[in-house]
């Protein structure tokens, strides 16, 4: 798979994510012979730049050399500024000429979210919504948040409707690009022993995590106006979920696969606001960790609010009402200063229903669990009872594991040079649709909300702590308990 002919245009190209993430991923595309000849690169920002200090900005620790001699370029200019996409016309032009791009242009939006409209508004006056010439694409990928709630939402999807058509349109949400991600697909329905047992039958509960370790850094001040409900939740945790949960699609093509996970998500019970303290649990991190490393709370960081009461960690219970999952909770929880780096899916099996041994030599048996790790370590785990070696008959946890790292050799692309590529090649797969988006906001906006009308104060967790102790309460109600994956 390598890019057609093309020029990716980025917004926001002196942006954090710009710097950490998409530049590295063009450069290995590049490293790995997936660009072609005919592409190019323009940056597009406010700060005022030449071409070449751009390129030095960006090519300082990558591989983007074979771009030099005009494959690097840059614009600059206000994105509220008409002047601003008229110099990019005249450039993208100049560049379908010059460098055989062909008229395919791939617009990335890059920046902050207040900058979406005009841009799509500055692209449309320049007529760079449509493709400038016959057998070319215009094309727009636009970053999380997509939106801040479901108004919001529709808002930026009238927005973005008025100029571009769906079919050009790809909302990013780089879990969708990670490898294990995708092997949740590969895992559920390239083989048939996981497909009988995946459904209320056999299964007791599903645990979805998302922890990292690290705190809100540099980002505080966004991340104030976000939370860890719309930064994990509405996106990462639900598109997880979506991909464990739903029913087999008869293809993994764009609108086959993402009609199968909104189907799904239109099953999710949707909080009232009287439920929301039964299934929803928000906290925030203070002071913590070891006397070696000892972490700032969140109203400490740079950028937030003394007395801020954005949550860093949710933890939500799920229903999914459909024929498939009736009945079985699924609790997925995310925070930012947890104890470890992990995300996985972990799907606990039902107890047999009658043992033929006695009861007090079972003690040291965990229920049957399946559990995907999506990172770090990515593998799957099979965790089941084996007799222990002895003349007794005792049965204890034993697990078998696969690990990419000990099975294969080849290298796992980035989410970000996955996706890249995709949308360069039209592919709309990972890619999430409005309805999808729509639907996701409509499971965390009542909560978002109850939570913002709630005076009360905010429960707290130590940095470096599993969440607040109202997390184990919600989970203890029906006797389960959060596994601590190490
Ligand atoms: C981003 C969030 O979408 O995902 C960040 O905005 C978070 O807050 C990041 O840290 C986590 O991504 P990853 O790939 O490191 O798990």
């Amino acid at each position: 798979r390598s890019a057609p002919p093309s020029t990716l245009v980025i917004f926001g190209a002196s942006g954090d994510l710009t710097r950490r993430k998409l530049i590295p991923a063009v450069a290995s595309l590049a490293r790995h012979g997936r660009l072609p000849k005919e592409f190019a690169l323009v940056g597009v920002a406010r700060t005022p730049m030449s071409d070449d200090e751009f390129a030095a900005s960006i090519r300082a620790d990558n591989g983007l050399g074979d771009l030099a001699g005009g494959g690097l370029r840059y614009v600059s200019g206000g994105y509220d500024d008409p002047e601003t996409y008229k110099n990019l016309a005249t450039l993208l032009d100049e560049l379908d000429q010059q460098r055989g791009t062909r008229g395919n242009h791939l617009f990335y939006l890059s920046t902050p979210p207040q900058a979406f409209t005009p841009i799509i508004n500055g692209l449309a006056g320049a007529g760079l919504n449509r493709a400038r010439t016959e057998d070319g694409f215009a094309r727009l990928v636009i970053e999380k948040p997509y939106g801040t709630d479901l108004n919001s939402a529709r808002q930026l999807d009238a927005t973005v409707h008025s100029a571009f058509e769906e079919p050009q349109v790809f909302r990013i949400d780089h879990y969708l690009g990670k490898d294990t991600v995708q092997n949740v697909l590969a895992l559920r329905f390239a083989n048939s022993i996981f497909q009988p047992i995946w459904d209320r039958s056999w299964v007791d509960s599903v645990q979805i995590t998302v922890a990292e370790t690290l705190g809100v850094g540099t980002r505080g001040s966004f991340y104030e106006t976000a939370g860890a409900m719309r930064d994990i939740v509405q996106n990462h945790v639900l598109q997880v979920l979506a991909l464990a949960l739903m029913e087999p699609p008869a293809s993994f093509g764009a609108e086959a696969l993402r009609n199968e996970k909104v189907k799904l998500l239109q099953a999710i019970r949707l909080p009232t606001d009287r439920d929301v303290a039964d299934v929803a649990v928000r906290g925030q991190y203070t002071r913590g960790g070891t006397r070696a490393e000892l972490m700032p709370g969140y109203r400490e960081e740079e950028g937030v609010d003394p007395l801020s009461r954005t949550e860093t960690y949710a933890a939500l219970r799920l229903d999914v009402d459909n024929w498939r999952w009736a009945g079985v909770p699924f609790y997925v929880r995310t925070g930012k200063r947890l104890p470890a780096r992990v995300t996985e899916v972990a799907l606990t099996f039902q107890r047999p229903p009658h043992l033929p041994i006695p009861g007090n030599q079972l003690t040291e048996l965990e229920a049957d669990a399946l559990i995907l790790r999506i990172q770090p370590n990515e593998g799957i785990s099979l965790r089941f009872g084996a007799k222990v070696p002895g003349h007794s008959f005792r049965v204890r946890t034993a697990s078998m594991d696969f690990s990419y790292d000990q099975t294969f050799q080849e290298e796992s692309p980035e989410a970000y040079e996955r996706l890249i590529l995709d949308a360069l090649l039209g592919d709309a797969t990972l890619f999430i649709r409005t309805d999808e988006v729509e639907q996701c906001w409509r499971i965390v906006d009542p909560i978002i909300e109850h939570w913002a009308n709630d005076k009360s104060p905010i429960p707290t967790y130590e940095a470096a702590s599993w969440g607040p102790s109202d997390a184990d309460r919600l989970i203890g109600r029906h006797g389960r308990s959060w596994r601590n994956p190490a």
